[in-house]
């Protein structure tokens, strides 16, 4: 899950990262207010989940309370990349005298974690890193002892920040790599990280992203959740403990096992091509065990996105056999009645494929097609979705 920069600040703060006071403000007038109470030249900052607010006139500075109203009347509402501003951070302005980078990340490629540091940060890092290389230096950092001041002393070094700053920026390292480990970060990453003209360093940006696979461990991590911003299907997927990804294709998928998901998503939109270019509509992994209550309520997630057109569910039969997964949809279906209206493709193989091939047959419910292939019901639910657009499409 990654969070917005005022909730990314909430946990340096926690963990003692410094950064500039601040609030969120949703309305004008809330901004105005914030300002007031902070009574110092202050910077409105769009709180969208993508990079480059900056240039997208996302990040404006305000030098009083009337200019920071007027400013938040420009953000709010902006759209930046696709992502509506709905919340302002008004945070204190601070004088810039340099700006540096500093993360630390889970490199999966390289299974181990990295930190990444240049005394040369802003908003061009991105530029830096793929023309100047050399200038953003990535130390690997071994999880068993972590950061201490020792290994922060060779990052900052190595990130070649000036003298002035090293011990400063040393701690801060030390407080962001507790933030990456106590928080079950993947991602903390702090660009700017400043200094003022005074000498002091501070964050003025932050970027976390948190492990969902730690939630556990986090109670509080539930409070960052943003269920406004998020799709209302994958909600109520989440909810329901799926692993569902809308995408905004035509033909609904249903798959056991996130690698043969994936490559169903491929083999639809391959077939796609020749009807009518439709593509898949959703990601969803059944998983292991695909009971009838899961099976239904997969369908259900699927059935009623109304971009959805037909279904493709595809199933190899491991230690759920075909036969459970056969059952499954049958009474997924019985549950449904009524709501179920789209047609559906089988493709079932693997352990007890005939019995499951023939509890299909044997209900042969309506909606249900079988396909013996991956790549025979990739085609099938690709000509059902789209000859029920065209149907749907006067004159097409
Ligand atoms: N509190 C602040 N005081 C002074 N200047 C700031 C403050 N916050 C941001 N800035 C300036 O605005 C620039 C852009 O802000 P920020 O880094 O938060 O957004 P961004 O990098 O454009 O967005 P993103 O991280 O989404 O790409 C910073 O590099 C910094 O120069
Ligand atoms: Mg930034």
């Amino acid at each position: 899950m990654d969070l917005y920069e005022y909730q990314a600040k909430e946990l340096f703060a926690a963990h003692g990262v410094p950064t500039t006071p601040g609030d969120t403000a949703r309305t004008v007038e809330e901004a105005e207010a914030i300002a007031t109470r902070l009574g110092t030249a202050v910077m409105v900052k769009s709180q969208v989940k993508t990079g480059g607010r900056g240039k997208a006139g996302g990040v404006k500075f305000a030098p009083d309370a009337a200019a920071a109203a007027a400013k938040a009347k420009d953000i709010l509402g902006l759209d930046i990349k696709g992502h509506v501003t709905r919340t302002v951070l008004v945070s204190e302005a601070a004088d810039i005298a340099e700006e540096y980078y500093v993360s630390f990340l889970l490199d999966r490629a390289n299974r181990t974690f990295l930190a990444m540091a240049s005394r040369e940060g802003g908003m061009e890092i991105e530029e830096l890193a793929v023309e100047r290389p050399d200038a953003l230096a990535r130390i690997p950092v071994d999880a068993l002892p972590g950061v201490d001041r020792a290994k922060a002393a060779e990052i900052a070094d190595a990130g070649k920040f000036p003298a002035e700053v090293r011990d400063q920026v040393i701690e801060i390292l030390v407080s962001l790599w507790e933030t990456f480990v106590a928080e079950d970060a993947t991602l903390v990453e702090v660009n700017p990280l400043v200094k003022t003209p005074t000498g002091t360093v501070l964050a003025l940006d932050g970027k976390v992203s948190l492990d969902e696979n730690a939630d556990f461990r986090h109670p509080g991590h539930a409070a960052f959740a943003d269920t406004e911003a998020e799709n209302p299907l994958e909600a109520k997927a989440k909810a329901k403990g799926l692993n569902y990804v809308k995408l905004d294709g035509q033909v609904g998928i249903i798959g056991n096992g996130a690698g043969l998901v994936m490559s169903t998503l491929d083999v639809v939109a391959y077939a796609g091509e020749n009807h009518g270019g439709v593509t898949p509509a959703n990601f969803l992994d059944i998983g292991g065990g695909a009971s009838a209550e899961v099976m239904a309520n997969g369908l259900d997630i699927i059935l009623s996105d109304d971009d959805v057109q037909s279904v493709f569910v595809n199933v190899f039969g491991g230690i759920t056999a075909c036969d459970a997964v056969a059952n499954g949809i049958v009474a997924a279906l019985g549950i449904l009645g009524d709501a179920a209206t789209k047609p559906l493709v089988v493709r079932l193989d693997g352990n007890n494929v005939e019995e499951g091939r023939r509890i299909l047959t044997e209900a042969a419910h309506p909606l249900v097609t079988q396909a013996d292939t991956m790549d025979e019901g990739a085609e099938k639910a690709a000509e059902l979705a789209h000859s029920a657009l065209s149907s749907q499409t006067p004159g097409a």
